[in-house]
C-alpha cells in the first residue's frame, strides 16, 4: 500500500478508533516503532519488524531492555520511588500491606540477588507456585531483572499438573511458599511441590520457600531454602539487558490434548504491549490504581497484576481472597472504596457469584465507588445478564474483552483510552488496534458479516503475542498456524456483525472455561479413560448458572467390570482432582450404554453438550446409531431426578 492510499484511508476514517486502527493495519511498523519510543529500552530497537528462523514475525529484534527496569527501577530513576507500587490485601489473613516502588525496587533486587547467589543466571527457567502473596509478583520481577525465564504454575493445580510443567520448562530453582490459603483452609503447597518433584524426570537444584505463620514447611537441608533468611543476606542485583526477542516468561496453557502448551512470551513486544494496552484499552492514568481480581498463575495475573500496571507507574493490587465470602459478596467494593480504585478487571464467574449473594446488591450500595471508572470483564462471554446486572448496581461503564493466554493482552475491546463505543451485549466490541479480526471457514475463506466460523488473526501479530510454544515449535505452527496459511486460528468460534463488532460464541475445540479457568476436557478424557473400568468416555463443558461451564463426563463401562456407578463416579472424581486439581471442578460422571458417535467413529461431543443443556439439535446425518442419543438424555434425566 501507497503511503497515498494510507493516507486517504486515514481521511476517511471518521472516528479516532477507526484512524489508531487505520495506522496499526496499514503501517505496522511505524506505528509500533511510535509505541515502541514510549518504553525505556537500553538501545533502542533499530529494526521494527522481522522474520525469525521458523519465518514468524519478531518485533524489535536488535532493541535491548529488562523488564523489571521498566516496571520499578525506570519510576524510581524518574522520581516516582515514593508512589504506591503494590498493594496486598488479604481477606483470608486480615492483612494489608503497601510498597512504594522504591521499596519494591529493593525487595526484588535482593530475590534476584538470592537467585543469583544459587546459581540461576540468564536463559534459566524458575518455576513459581505461590498463592497470591507479594513474594509472588517479587518472584517474578527477580526472575525478569536476571534475565531468567519464569513459569508461574496456578496454585489450585495437582502435583502431577505442576510436575508436566517441571519436566517441560527443566526450571534450575523452583519458588514456592508453604501454603495457599482459601475459604476456611490451609492447604499445604509444599508436599504437592515434594511430590512433583518426585515424579518428575527433571529435578531443580534449589527450592526456595516462603513459609507463612498458618503453616510451616519441612525443608529438605540438600536442596530447600528459606525464602526470608536468605533475602537478608542477599546481595542486590542488578537489572541485566536482555534483547527484545529474549523469552520472558513461559505460561503453560490448556490444549486439547493432556500436555498443556508453554506459551512464550518475549520481553520488548510485550512490555509495548503492556504500554499502549494500559492507555488505549484500559484509559490508565499514570499515577492511578488498577486492580486485576484474578490470580498470578493466570495470564491476566501476568499481565495486569504485575507487568502492565506497574510498566505504566500504576499502584496495582494483588488480592488474596475471594468475590464472595472473604467475608461477605460486599469484598470487592470494600476494596475499590478502600483503595480508591479507578479499573476493575475480574471474570464474569466472580460478579455472578456476587450477584448470587447479593442480588440487589445492598452491600454494594454500602460502599462509595466514586472513584471507580470502568469494570472490565475477561476470561469468558460476559452474558447479558451479568452486564445488565453490574451496569445497572455500580451505574459504571461495564466492558467485555477477549483474549487469551497466548495473545497475553486484548484482541478486542471497547478501546477507551482511543474512543468509546456503544456496548453491545455479548459483543467484546471491535478489533484492537494491530489486530485484525477475521472469521473463517474451514477452508479458510474469510466469511461475510453475521456468519460464524473459525475467529482468525490475520498476520502480523501485534508485539506481545506468543512467538512459539516452548521446546515446540512443530506445535505452534500446527496447532495456531498451518490450519489456515497468514492466519493465527484462535480457537475460538464467533462472527463480526454489519458494524464489524465481534461476537465470541465459545470455543470449536476441546477447551473449557471453568469459572474463568481454562481446562481440557481432552485432558479430563484421557484420565477418566485411564480408570480400569472404563472402555470409552467423552467429557464436555455445560452450562452452570455460576461457573459459566462445568466438565460432564459420561463413560461406558468394560465388559464385566465390577464397580457401582455411584463408586466409579467418586474414583472418577477424586483422580481427576488428583491428577489436574480441584480447580478442574470434576463431580459429575454418567454411565451409559454406548456414546453417540459417527459411522467414521467420531464421538458427537457438541450433540451430548446440547443435550445435556437442554438446547435443540439437529441428529446428524453421519449418525451410527441415533439411539444412543435417547439414551443419554435418558441416562440425565434420571441424573437429575
Ligand atoms: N490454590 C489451591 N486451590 C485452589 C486455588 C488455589 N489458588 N484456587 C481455587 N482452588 C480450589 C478451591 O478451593 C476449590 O476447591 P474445593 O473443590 O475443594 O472447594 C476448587 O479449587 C474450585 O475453585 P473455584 O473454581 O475458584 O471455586 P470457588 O467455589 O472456590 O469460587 C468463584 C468460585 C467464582 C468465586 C471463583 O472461581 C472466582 O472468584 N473466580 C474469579 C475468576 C478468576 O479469577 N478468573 C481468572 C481469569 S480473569
Ligand atoms: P485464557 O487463555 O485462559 O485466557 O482463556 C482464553 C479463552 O477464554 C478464549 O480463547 C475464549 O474461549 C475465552 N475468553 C476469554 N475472554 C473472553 C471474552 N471476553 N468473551 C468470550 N470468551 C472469552
Amino acid at each position: 500500500m501507497t503511503s497515498q492510499t494510507i493516507e486517504q484511508g486515514l481521511i476517511n476514517a471518521t472516528s479516532a478508533y477507526e484512524k489508531e486502527y487505520g495506522l496499526a493495519k496499514n503501517d505496522p511498523t511505524l506505528f509500533w516503532g511510535e509505541q515502541a519510543e514510549k518504553v525505556d529500552w537500553f538501545e533502542p530497537p533499530k529494526t521494527i519488524l522481522q522474520n525469525d528462523e521458523h519465518g514468524i514475525e519478531r518485533w524489535f529484534p536488535d532493541g535491548v531492555l529488562n523488564t523489571c527496569w521498566l516496571a520499578l527501577d525506570h519510576h524510581c530513576e524518574n522520581g516516582r520511588g515514593d508512589q504506591t507500587a503494590l498493594i496486598y490485601d488479604s481477606p483470608v489473613t486480615e492483612t494489608k500491606r503497601s510498597y512504594s516502588y522504591e521499596e519494591l525496587c529493593e525487595q526484588v533486587s535482593k530475590v534476584a540477588g538470592m537467585l543469583a547467589e544459587r546459581g540461576v543466571a540468564k536463559g534459566d527457567r524458575v518455576v513459581i507456585y505461590m498463592p497470591m502473596i507479594p513474594e509472588a509478583a517479587m518472584a517474578m520481577l527477580a526472575c525478569a531483572r536476571i534475565g531468567a525465564i519464569h513459569s508461574v504454575v496456578f496454585g489450585g493445580f495437582a502435583p502431577s499438573e505442576l510436575a508436566v510443567r517441571i519436566e517441560d520448562a527443566e526450571p534450575k530453582a523452583i519458588i514456592t511458599a508453604s501454603c495457599g490459603i482459601e475459604i476456611n483452609k490451609i492447604l499445604p503447597y509444599k508436599p504437592l511441590v515434594d511430590k512433583a518433584i518426585m515424579d518428575s524426570r527433571w529435578k531443580p537444584e534449589t527450592v526456595v520457600v516462603v513459609q507463612r505463620e498458618q503453616c510451616i514447611a519441612e525443608l529438605n537441608p540438600d536442596r530447600d531454602i528459606d525464602w526470608h533468611t536468605h533475602i537478608a543476606k542477599a546481595q542486590p542485583h542488578a537489572c541485566v539487558p536482555v534483547l527484545s526477542t529474549d523469552p520472558l516468561y513461559i505460561l503453560y496453557t490448556s490444549g486439547t490434548t493432556g500436555k498443556p502448551k508453554g506459551v512464550v512470551r518475549d520481553n520488548g513486544g510485550h512490555a509495548v504491549a503492556m504500554k499502549y494496552s494500559m492507555g488505549a484499552i484500559y484509559d490508565m492514568p499514570q499515577d492511578g490504581v488498577f486492580w486485576a481480581a484474578s490470580d498470578v498463575g493466570w495470564v491476566v495475573g501476568h499481565s495486569y497484576i504485575v507487568y502492565g500496571p506497574l510498566i505504566h507507574g500504576c499502584t496495582s493490587i494483588l488480592y488474596e481472597g475471594k468475590p464472595v465470602r472473604t467475608p461477605d459478596s460486599g469484598a470487592f467494593w470494600r476494596v475499590c472504596e478502600e483503595y480508591k480504585v479507578d479499573v476493575l478487571f475480574s471474570a464474569p464467574t466472580a460478579f455472578r457469584a456476587i450477584k448470587k449473594e447479593d442480588s440487589d446488591a445492598q452491600l454494594l450500595a454500602q460502599y462509595d465507588l466514586s472513584n471507580l471508572k470502568t469494570i472490565y470483564m475477561a476470561g469468558e462471554r460476559l452474558d447479558p445478564p451479568t452486564l445488565d446486572w453490574v451496569t445497572s448496581k455500580t451505574d459504571k461503564p461495564v466492558i467485555d474483552h477477549w483474549w487469551q493466554t497466548e495473545t497475553g493482552w486484548a484482541i478486542a475491546s471497547n478501546p477507551l483510552g482511543i474512543e468509546k463505543m456503544a456496548v453491545k451485549a455479548g459483543s467484546s466490541t471491535k478489533p484492537v488496534p494491530g489486530y485484525q479480526v477475521e472469521v473463517l471457514n474451514e477452508i479458510g475463506d474469510t466469511l461475510p458479516p453475521n456468519q460464524q466460523g473459525f475467529v482468525a488473526l490475520k498476520r502480523p501479530l501485534p508485539p506481545g503475542c506468543l512467538p512459539t510454544v516452548w521446546r515446540n515449535h512443530d506445535r505452534f505452527e500446527s496447532g495456531y498456524l498451518s490450519q489456515c496459511p497468514g492466519y493465527y486460528v484462535s480457537g475460538d468460534g464467533g462472527y463480526l456483525d454489519d458494524d464489524g463488532y465481534l461476537f465470541i460464541m465459545g470455543r470449536i475445540d476441546d477447551v473449557i472455561n471453568v469459572a474463568g479457568h481454562r481446562l481440557s476436557t481432552g485432558e479430563m478424557e484421557e484420565i477418566v479413560g485411564g480408570h480400569p473400568a472404563v472402555a470409552e468416555c467423552a467429557v464436555v463443558g455445560i452450562h452452570d448458572d455460576l461457573k459459566g461451564q462445568l466438565p460432564l463426563g459420561l463413560v461406558v463401562l468394560k465388559d464385566g467390570a465390577k464397580v457401582s456407578d455411584g463408586e466409579l463416579k467418586d474414583e472418577l472424581v477424586g483422580k481427576v482432582r488428583n491428577e489436574i486439581g480441584a480447580v478442574a471442578c470434576f463431580k459429575q460422571a454418567l454411565v451409559v450404554d454406548r456414546l453417540p458417535k459417527t459411522r467414521s467413529g467420531k464421538i458427537l461431543r457438541r450433540v451430548i453438550r446440547q443435550i445435556a443443556d437442554g438446547e435443540q439439535y439437529t441428529v446428524p446425518s453421519t449418525i451410527d446409531d441415533p439411539g444412543s442419543l435417547q439414551e443419554i438424555e435418558q441416562a440425565l434425566t434420571e441424573s437429575e431426578s
